[in-house]
């Protein structure tokens, strides 16, 4: 017999699947890659327009990103767009992570709200501020040190 949390859930669900996609709800619900990686080999903290901060970091090894995780303070479309966003750039080469767009998370999402498609762009923005940062760390390591994170 479904409890009365059981119908409040379905009555939830309900109400999000009129709004996102199924991806979008699965990667909401359970994200994946979320959490800080210390000593990340390529960080950066965005904050966009709307006020959401989101965090990437990167471990590389040989040429490929070996780990991507995320954190965010933001909506659920913009945990949904970072935990798509590790998960399109695991496995990539540095070059291939950086030709990561916004359109790509949003195709990966099947798509998002219009008025949420800057969440898939503030997820973008940060993938590629952590990929400038590896590469600037490539040349000068000692500025690791000066790093909050
Ligand atoms: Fe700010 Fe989604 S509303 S990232």
């Amino acid at each position: 017999m479904a409890s009365d949390f059981d119908e409040l859930e379905d009555l939830v669900m309900a109400d999000m699947r009129k709004t996102y996609s199924e991806q979008v709800i699965d990667h909401f619900r359970h994200p994946r890659n979320v959490g800080v990686v210390p000593d990340a080999d390529g960080y950066a903290s965005v904050t966009g327009p709307c006020g959401d901060t989101m965090e990437i970091f990167l471990k590389v090894r040989g040429d490929k990103i070996a780990t991507a995780s995320f954190w965010t303070d933001g909506c659920g479309p913009s945990i949904a767009s970072g935990s798509m966003t590790t998960e399109l750039a695991t496995g990539k080469s540095v070059a291939e992570a950086w030709a990561v767009t916004p359109k790509d998370i949003l195709n990966g999402l099947g798509g998002l709200p219009e008025e949420n498609e800057h969440c898939a762009l503030l997820a973008a923005d940060t993938l590629h501020e952590a990929l400038k940062d590896y590469v600037a760390l490539k040349k000068e390591p000692w500025k690791k040190g000066y790093r909050q994170r």
